[in-house]
């Protein structure tokens, strides 16, 4: 006889529903360390369109479906990425030369240099859109 068959019947139960209810905890949580948001998306425009294509391509793994954040990236439709933090041309530089990690807990942004310069002001005009949508909007960067 095992010790697996030693084991009352009902512990091997509530161990697996221990380990489903887990499972289920890791991923509704919403203390997670993604600050992942709540996105609404607006009917984008026809550059914002070809914005949302190079963004799902290239930053989604990171940045999250919609701009709304993973575990390995922050999310873009966020407050300190108002357009008065965060100009169009930090869009740019992120891209082209990565981003060391300062503002969150996920580690350095590598560069993306397959992105052209073209694709990032669609992508800028994205987040753009997607942030006026959800409230975010210019503030005046006070430091
Ligand atoms: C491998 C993961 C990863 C990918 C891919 C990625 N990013 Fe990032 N990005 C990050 C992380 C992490 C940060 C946050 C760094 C910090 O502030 O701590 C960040 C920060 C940024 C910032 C803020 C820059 C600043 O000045 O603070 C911008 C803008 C940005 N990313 C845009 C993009 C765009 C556009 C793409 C796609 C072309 C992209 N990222 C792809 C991980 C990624």
């Amino acid at each position: 006889m095992t010790l697996f068959e030693k084991l009352p019947k009902y512990a091997v139960v509530a161990a697996l529903a221990g380990g489903v209810a887990v499972m289920g905890y890791q991923l509704f949580a919403p203390t997670q360390i993604t600050a992942s948001v709540n996105v609404r998306v607006p009917e984008l425009s026809v550059k914002a369109t070809a914005g949302k294509q190079a963004f799902d391509a290239n930053c989604a793994q990171c940045h999250g479906k919609n701009a709304s954040g993973t575990d390995r990236g922050p999310p873009l439709v966020h407050d300190i990425y108002n357009p008065g933090h965060h100009s169009d041309a930090a869009f740019l530089f992120a891209t082209k030369r990565g981003v060391s990690q300062h503002h969150w807990p996920y580690g350095n942004m590598p560069p993306q240099p397959q992105v052209t310069e073209e694709q990032i002001t669609a992508i800028v005009q994205y987040v753009r859109e997607l942030q006026m949508e959800n409230g975010i909007k210019f503030k005046k960067h006070m430091m």
